[in-house]
């Protein structure tokens, strides 16, 4: 007889982490592939509204509650030229958009972008170029789009069309500036004192601003993590945020592997919140520096079909990842480690929204729909708000190639209360690939709460994906759980991401 795993759980609302930032489930598009033109944006299709923009891919975006939506790239905006985006559409030119080696046609800039912000009750997280420009692009673009009037580019854009300013209030000082694949690449020395010094002028400029410097662009980064300690030693006073980006992929087909990798994920948000911390201590400075984790998601499966693409088209199908069930599994592992760390991690961006390595998938003239990874994500924006709490968790391990004790369960756990009502929701994910694993849970500390719904994303086959005409991969609420005397018993099916929510009325 094989023996049932089962793990315990401590949940008390006094084991407080922080309050969630709802920025961690924020969202990005950049000008790259479909994720624009024939993403969120195609005039002439059924859906168009009068701007142009899709209304269906609208709805699924606000089906998801993104709260803030970084733009316009990404390596593009190292080479971009945010004057190319505004006024006059028919005056707008075609350019050579380097990063990705396409063709922008600038049909969308930065006016139609804030508007399509508003539309889906998004903010925007904008981007700056560090690349191939700097401080002046830098603080006229903010002029432009944040102060009230009176001035020459805050009347350019009033001529443009757009009396109010956008009030853009976190910017992102350059990308990945740490990769030699990047235009106007730097070193940590260089990159720090341009960062110190657009961010003195923006701050001149609008001093409510927040600013994101780059750290370095995944933990394998020869450079990581002395570029966030040198950038930082530079602009420490400067800058609010320092960024963290980073991609999975399962290349190998090792699932047991390929699931452990939020461990990673947590080293690297450990490092960079420790590194922030010395530089604090080495200025004796009272300010903290929180993290941006504003690129972050799986990113293998379209690699090898993009090198077929032929180089200066206009919107080709670059970087359209097809995700399986396991990589919602992955994904949900990720949210859960944002929310462990939600004391710094106070933004994360999913790379990205629309068609490029992305939850939701457009055709061309045709149908939108939902890939595996849009679930976790929407559970997580919309049940993972409130306080983040630590769930004492003991749960059965394994190894893996790269990881050893590799909890099969990860979880996270956010708490609302509120005028004498009060809701936690549980993210739990089993990572055994074989069995089920069933958690006793003690809840006591919510007395007067019932269970509500316990959802479950499940699929026998890892590789299980959606289509526009199927969706293989979609929770269901039958999830098996019950609540007695305190304790809540879970049973969490192999390979499963569970959301648990108990309320008080
Ligand atoms: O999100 C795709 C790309 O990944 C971004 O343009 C870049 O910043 C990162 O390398």
């Amino acid at each position: 007889m094989v023996n049932q795993l089962k793990a315990k759980m401590v949940l008390d609302k006094s084991y407080e982490i922080a309050k969630v930032d709802e920025r961690i489930y924020g969202s990005f598009i950049e000008h790259l592939g479909r994720a624009v033109y024939g993403g969120i944006y195609e005039p002439g299709h059924p859906e168009a509204d009068e701007q142009g923009f899709r209304k269906d891919v609208m709805e699924l975006v606000k089906e998801l509650q993104v709260p803030i939506v970084r733009y316009p790239g990404g390596n593009m905006v190292s080479a971009y030229n945010w004057e190319d985006g505004v006024g006059p559409k028919e005056d707008r030119p075609s350019r050579l958009e380097l990063a990705w080696r396409t063709v922008e046609t600038n049909e969308v800039g930065t006016n139609e972008f804030a508007d399509w912000a508003k539309k889906v009750n998004t903010d925007v997280m904008m981007a700056v170029n560090l690349g191939t420009r700097g401080i002046d692009a830098a603080r006229n673009l903010l002029e432009y789009t944040n102060h009230p009037g009176g001035t020459y580019w805050s009347d350019l854009r009033k001529s443009h069309g757009y009396d109010a300013p956008h009030n853009i209030k976190t910017w992102c000082l350059g990308n990945e500036m740490d990769g030699p694949w990047q235009v106007g690449h730097k070193t940590a020395h260089e990159y720090g004192r341009i960062a110190q010094e657009t961010a003195k002028a923006m701050k001149l400029v609008d001093p409510t601003i927040e600013l994101v410097a780059c750290g370095s662009s995944n933990t394998g980064m020869p450079t990581f993590p002395e570029y966030e300690a040198t950038t930082l030693d530079i602009a420490y006073e400067q800058v609010d945020y320092i960024s963290l980006h980073q991609y999975y992929g399962n290349r190998t087909n090792d699932p047991a592997n390929y699931l452990a990798k939020n461990m990673d994920m947590d080293h690297f948000i450990k490092t960079v919140t420790s590194t922030c911390d010395y530089i604090k201590a080495k200025h004796r400075s009272k300010k903290t520096i929180n993290l941006s984790f504003d690129e972050w998601n799986v990113w293998y499966h379209s690699k090898d079909a993009d090198k077929e693409i032929e180089p200066w088209s206009i919107a080709p199908p670059q970087l359209e990842d097809h995700y399986n069930f396991e990589d919602a599994l992955l994904v949900g592992s990720m949210l859960i480690t944002f929310l462990q760390h939600a004391d710094r991690v106070k933004m994360a961006c999913l790379a990205q929204l629309v068609n490029v390595i992305a939850p939701i998938m457009t055709e061309n003239n045709g149908r939108s729909w939902k890939q595996t990874i849009f679930y976790p994500y929407m559970h997580a924006s919309i049940y993972g708000r409130g306080v983040s709490l630590k769930p004492i968790l003991s749960s059965p391990k394994y190894d893996s190639k790269d990881f050893t004790d590799v909890p099969y369960i990860d979880s996270a756990a956010v708490y609302n209360e509120e005028n004498g009502e009060g809701e936690v929701t549980i993210f739990m994910i089993n990572k055994n690939l074989e069995e089920s694993i069933t958690v006793s849970c003690d809840v006591r500390s919510f007395e007067g709460y019932s269970l509500v719904e316990h959802i479950v994303l499940e699929n026998d086959d890892l590789k299980a994906v959606n289509t526009a005409s199927r969706q293989t991969v979609a929770p269901h609420g039958n999830g098996s759980s019950s609540l007695e005397d305190g304790t809540l018993e879970v049973r969490l099916s192999k390979t499963s991401w569970n959301v648990i929510r108990l309320k008080k009325y």
